[in-house]
């Protein structure tokens, strides 16, 4: 969709492009990110999967701005990650557990990042946060609490509050986890509708082998610390690389045996 046509409930203006040149990061001996090479292009949803511990969320926090990497370059279209600088290209993260504040309401988990800079008027924030939240699926939310709502939901809450930034990039870490197999497919659909809609560039970090297949434009594998292949699923699926087999074609029996 043009840009200009867009509704004012709409956010990103431009997609940008992500590009990560050798990206290395340890925390004490222990290095976790090897050397990490990795281009995203505007408007794409691009996945990571990978084993546990592999450093999914390490490599998330450094595109993020959240932590620097100790050497390599990250750039977001012709910038470095800067969380400092409000006015560089919008970034959101939607965090693995949701990170709603309990005491808080809905409406104002959604709300907060504007309250907190007063960037806008009370009525006018709520009218933002009710259009984010309209953006990914509820409404009439804004007086519930966190515990009142399904796991689902609280997913969705996350996205609307990383919404309010009008973002250009968002990046979630694992946005279907916990979830039951309907709601995850809920989430998908709305990941690719915001991405569809608004034209943002879209990196999620999952397990979640139904999703990468369903919506990914294309995926890296990381292991170890380093990308093993980046491909579109079809050819990822297709790697025969062992290491790569093995982890995407690993199945558990009830027991939590592997077959
Ligand atoms: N702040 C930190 N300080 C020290 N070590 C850390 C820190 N953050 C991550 N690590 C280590 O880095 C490694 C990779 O962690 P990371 O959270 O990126 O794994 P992951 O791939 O996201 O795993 P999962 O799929 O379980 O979420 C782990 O060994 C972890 O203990
Ligand atoms: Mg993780």
């Amino acid at each position: 969709m043009p840009i200009s046509s867009q509704s004012e409930n709409s956010v990103s203006s431009e997609a940008v492009r992500v590009r990560l040149k050798d990206v290395c990061k340890s925390y004490g001996a222990q290095v976790v990110l090897k050397n990490v090479n990795l281009q995203v292009e505007p408007g794409e949803i691009f996945a990571i999967m990978g084993p546990s511990g592999s450093g999914k969320s390490v490599l998330l926090r450094q595109i993020s701005g959240l932590e620097s990497p100790d050497s390599g370059e990250i750039w977001i279209n012709d910038r470095h990650p800067d969380l400092s600088r409000a006015d560089q290209t919008r970034v959101a993260m939607v965090f693995q557990s949701g990170a709603l504040l309990s005491s808080l309401t809905v409406g104002e988990n959604v709300g907060l990042f504007l309250e907190e800079h007063r960037l806008k008027s009370k009525k006018e924030i709520g009218r933002i946060v009710s259009a984010k939240l309209k953006a990914v699926g509820l409404e009439g939310v804004e007086a519930k609490f966190p515990s009142e709502l399904s796991g689902g939901m609280k997913k969705r809450v996350s996205i609307a509050r990383a919404l309010v930034i009008e973002p250009q990039l968002i990046l979630y870490d694992e946005p279907t986890s916990e979830l039951d197999p309907v709601s995850a497919v809920t989430i998908g659909q709305e990941i690719c509708r915001l991405r569809d809609t608004l034209a943002i560039t879209t990196i999620m970090v999952t397990h979640d082998r139904d999703l990468v297949q369903g919506i990914a434009d294309r995926v890296a594998i990381i292991i170890d610390g380093k990308i093993v292949a980046i491909g579109t699923p079809k050819e990822i699926w297709a790697n025969q690389n062992r290491k790569i087999k093995d982890f995407l074609h690993i199945n558990f029996k009830f027991d939590n045996t592997i077959l």
